[in-house]
C-alpha cells in the first residue's frame, strides 16, 4: 500500500510536469522530473529494463526532504520517468530517504536498500540527523517499506563510528547466494571510513568490518561508497567531504575518489595500490556503477558539486542531472571511462576535418551545435616550437562561451565556464594535470544542452561541467597560441 503522502507526491509531480513539458531540458541526461535531483540511487537492471532512482525533492528546486524519484530506461540514454518510489513517509525516515541502491532478489521482486533519516534534538538544542539502513521492495513501481526496519542501526556500529554520518548502503548479490554491503561512515571526529556488512537474504544484516578507512588522508566523511571487480582488479569508489586539494589531484570540496588494489574475498581484505581522482571538472559527485547483463561496468554520476549548487535560475523547474553512463575499464594501473557506447546509436549527421592547420581563431563550417558528440585530435603544426595553447569554444554567442583549453607546456587541461553566462561567484574553472605526450592531445567532447563533459586521451581523464547558457548558444570556436594541427569528428546527437 502506498502511503497518503506517497500518494500526493505522484499526484503533484504528474501535474507539474504537465504544466511545463515545454522547458528546455538535457536531452539524454536524466534530470529531476520537477524539483531537485541529487544522487543517483538503486541503478539496477531489473524486467528488462535499467531503473535509475535518484534523491529528489519535488516540490522546489532546492534540496529538502529527501524522497526516491525513479525512471527507466533501455539503453541508459532514453529515460522514462515513472512515479515517485520512495516518501519519508515512515517513523524511522520521517526526515528522509536518503542515498541507496538495488538489487533483484531470487523471487523476482526488487529490493531498494536505503538510509533512512530522522532528526535528533541534542543536549544543547542543536538537531543532529540519525541515519539508519531501512528496505523497500517491490516490483519496479511500487515499493511496500518492510516490517523489520531500520535493519541496521547505532546497534551495528564498530565502537566509535558516529551514527549521525551512517549512510548509502550499495550491496551486491554474491556468487553463493548472499549479499555484502558497503556503507559510508566516520568516526566521532569525522575521519572517513566505508564499513562492510553481509546478509543471508538482503534483509538482515550484520557487521563484518571496516574495509577501508581514511586514516586523514581525504578528506572528512566518506559518502557513497562503490566496491566492484575491474579488470582483475578490485576497485572502491566514494565520495569524500571537505577534501584539501593534493597538486591538481583532488580539489577543495566534496569530490569522487577511486581507489585501486586487490581483494582476498576469504577475509574480505582490501589491499589499496593506488588512488586517484575520478573526475576533473566542476561538477560530479556520489556515483554508482551497475554491471550491465553484457559485463560491462558502467558509472553513473550526479553531474552536480554541491559547493555551486547555486547555479539555478529561480524559473526553471528542475535542477540536477545525472552526468552521461560510463564504461569502466582499468589501464596501467588507471581507471578510464569512456561515454557508453549506445551513445553511438545517437549520431546524426557527421562532419569531418582533417589536417586543419591554423595559429589564431578559427570556425568550421558545420561544426556547432548544443547536443554533440565531437572528437577533437591536435598535434603541434610546428614540431619544433610547440604551439602554447589550444582551446575549444562552445556554447557560443556574442556573449558567452565555455572553453576547454589544453597548455602543452603545462600540461593542463582546463574548463572554463565564466563567461557561460553565470552570474554567481562559484568555481567556474577547474584544471587537469594529463600525462604530456608533445603537444598532442585527444579530446572527446559530449554536450547535451546544459553540460559539456569532455575525455581527454581515450578517458583517462575526464572532466564534467554543467552550463546554463541559452541553448540558442550553438556556437563552436577553435583557438592557437602557436601553431597547431588538428582533426575534428563532429556528430549531431538526435
Ligand atoms: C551525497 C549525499 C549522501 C546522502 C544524500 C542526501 O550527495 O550527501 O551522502 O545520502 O546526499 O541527499
Amino acid at each position: 500500500m502506498t502511503s497518503q503522502s506517497l500518494r500526493d507526491v505522484r499526484k503533484y509531480e504528474e501535474e507539474l510536469e504537465r504544466k511545463t513539458m515545454d522547458e528546455a531540458r538535457p536531452k539524454f541526461h536524466l534530470s529531476a522530473r520537477v524539483g531537485w535531483m541529487n544522487d543517483p540511487n538503486g541503478l539496477s537492471y531489473y524486467k528488462g529494463e535499467y531503473h535509475l532512482f535518484y534523491q529528489y525533492h519535488p516540490f522546489s528546486t532546492r534540496w529538502g526532504p529527501m524522497h526516491w524519484g525513479h525512471a527507466v530506461s533501455k539503453d541508459l540514454l532514453h529515460w522514462r520517468q515513472l512515479p515517485a518510489a520512495l516518501a519519508p513517509d515512515a517513523d524511522y525516515d520521517r526526515d528522509g530517504c536518503f542515498s541507496g541502491n538495488a538489487v533483484v532478489l531470487p523471487d523476482g521482486r526488487h529490493l531498494l536498500m536505503y538510509t533512512g533519516v530522522c532528526l535528533e534534538t541534542q543536549p544543547d538544542g542543536g538537531r543532529r540527523e540519525v541515519q539508519r539502513q531501512c528496505i523497500a521492495i517491490g516490483d519496479g513501481i511500487d515499493y511496500e517499506k518492510c516490517p523489520q526496519n531500520p535493519v541496521l542501526g547505532e546497534a551495528d556500529l564498530p565502537e566509535d563510528g558516529c551514527r549521525f554520518d551512517f549512510r548509502d548502503p550499495k550491496l551486491w548479490k554474491k556468487k553463493d547466494g548472499t549479499y555484502r554491503c558497503v556503507i559510508g561512515n566516520c568516526t566521532e571526529e569525522r575521519d572517513g571510513r566505508i564499513l562492510l556488512y553481509s546478509s543471508p537474504d538482503a534483509i538482515h544484516w550484520k557487521y563484518e568490518k571496516i574495509l577501508a578507512a581514511n586514516n586523514g588522508r581525504f578528506g572528512l566523511m566518506w559518502e557513497c561508497p562503490d566496491f566492484f571487480e575491474l579488470d582483475g582488479k578490485q576497485v572502491l569508489l566514494t565520495s569524500p567531504q571537505d577534501m584539501i586539494p593534493q597538486g591538481f589531484e583532488y580539489h577543495n570540496g566534496n569530490g569522487t575518489l577511486c581507489l585501486i588494489g586487490s581483494y582476498d574475498e576469504e577475509t574480505d581484505t582490501f589491499t589499496e595500490e593506488r588512488d586517484q581522482a575520478v573526475d576533473y571538472g566542476i561538477d560530479f559527485y556520489a556515483p554508482q556503477t551497475i554491471l550491465a547483463p553484457d559485463g560491462r561496468r558502467i558509472m553513473i554520476g550526479w553531474m552536480q558539486n554541491w559547493d555551486t549548487c547555486n547555479l539555478h535560475t529561480r524559473e526553471r523547474v528542475w535542477f540536477g542531472q545525472m552526468s552521461l553512463p560510463r564504461e569502466l575499464s582499468i589501464k596501467n594501473g588507471r581507471l578510464y571511462q569512456k561515454p557508453i557506447r549506445e551513445l553511438e546509436d545517437m549520431r546524426g549527421e557527421k562532419t569531418e576535418y582533417e589536417n586543419v592547420r591554423f595559429k589564431d581563431l578559427i570556425e568550421l563550417e558545420g561544426v556547432k551545435g548544443r547536443r554533440v558528440d565531437m572528437e577533437v585530435s591536435i598535434r603541434p603544426g610546428d614540431e619544433q616550437q610547440i604551439y602554447r595553447k589550444f582551446a575549444v569554444r562552445f556554447a557560443q554567442n556574442e556573449e558567452c562561451h565555455t572553453s576547454i583549453s589544453f597548455r602543452p607546456y603545462e600540461s593542463i587541461v582546463k574548463v572554463d565556464r565564466k563567461h557561460s553566462g553565470s552570474r554567481r561567484a562559484i568555481i567556474h574553472q577547474r584544471r587537469c594535470f594529463v600525462q604530456g605526450r608533445d603537444g598532442r592531445i585527444k579530446m572527446r567532447i559530449i554536450l547535451d544542452n546544459f553540460s559539456v563533459e569532455v575525455f581527454v586521451n581515450d578517458g583517462a581523464y575526464v572532466l564534467s561541467a554543467t552550463i546554463y547558457t541559452d541553448t540558442a548558444a550553438e556556437g563552436i570556436s577553435f583557438f592557437a597560441d602557436g601553431e597547431v594541427e588538428m582533426d575534428v569528428v563532429k556528430y549531431d546527437l538526435i
